[in-house]
């Protein structure tokens, strides 16, 4: 039997950097919020049990008839005031539905055309045993650290790098234990590297990109097909 997993989609923030006047999650990419493509990837996976979406508390209702307006089926609770709250919320959503799950993504809405073949294999690498997985790519550019004068100090080496996308998934006690500790903004597999959890990874895909400026809006509406 294929493991199930349900998946957490923290989308209340601003979107500010994609100059949108509504939240990034309801930026269109031909014509379909990014929201709305990131569901339908997680439940065309076939491992995703229940999407719930964290939407800014202004913007719930409209997130909620968007996406089934779009047939993506999803429950949509508020948001909190920062991205680690918005977790804690649409986790304890989850588990109110589902007090079964045992695994539990985390996935960023504007890695919107994250392939469902990703999806699965992270849900995989959970239920095979890892208790935290993050999928990863190389890291392609040179990488070098700067002084606060941008002044080069030093070329780092790249070979151990890894750049890390969504979905993130964890055993659900990890991800609990991982929370309940947080204290600051980092991702969700930093929490659990923070509580002494090994963090195993799978490799990542270059169609999981994070749309974050109208750049990347650019390359998606060309790359991805309607
Ligand atoms: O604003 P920032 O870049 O930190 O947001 C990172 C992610 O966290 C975004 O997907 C955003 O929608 C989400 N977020 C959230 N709740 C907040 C703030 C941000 O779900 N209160």
């Amino acid at each position: 039997m294929q493991a199930a997993a349900v998946a957490l989609v923290p989308a209340a923030g601003r979107g500010e950097r994609l100059g949108s006047r509504g939240p990034k999650a309801l930026v269109p990419v031909h014509g379909v919020p990014l929201v709305v493509h990131a569901v339908r990837g997680l439940l065309n996976a076939g491992c995703v049990r229940r999407v719930v979406v964290a939407a800014p508390l202004s913007h719930v209702d409209t997130m909620a008839s968007v996406l089934a307006g779009a047939g993506a089926a999803a429950l949509v609770v508020p948001g909190g005031a920062d991205r680690t709250e918005s977790v804690r919320l649409a986790l304890a959503a989850a588990l109110g539905e589902s007090p079964d799950i045992s695994i539990v993504l985390v996935h960023d809405a504007a890695r919107a055309f994250t392939p469902p073949e990703l999806i699965s294999a992270v849900t995989d690498a959970v239920a095979a045993g890892a208790p935290a997985v993050v999928p990863v790519l190389p890291v392609a550019d040179t990488v070098k650290r700067v002084d606060e004068k941008e002044i080069v100090t030093e070329t780092v080496d790249r070979a151990d790098l890894r750049a890390v996308q969504t979905p993130q998934g964890f055993a659900l006690d990890v991800l609990r234990r991982a929370y309940a500790a947080a204290d600051s903004h980092t991702d969700d597999a930093g929490l659990v590297e923070r509580i002494g959890v090994p963090v195993s990874t799978v490799p990542g895909h270059p169609a999981a990109m994070k749309i974050t400026t109208p750049f990347d809006l650019a390359v998606a509406e060309a790359v991805f097909a309607r």
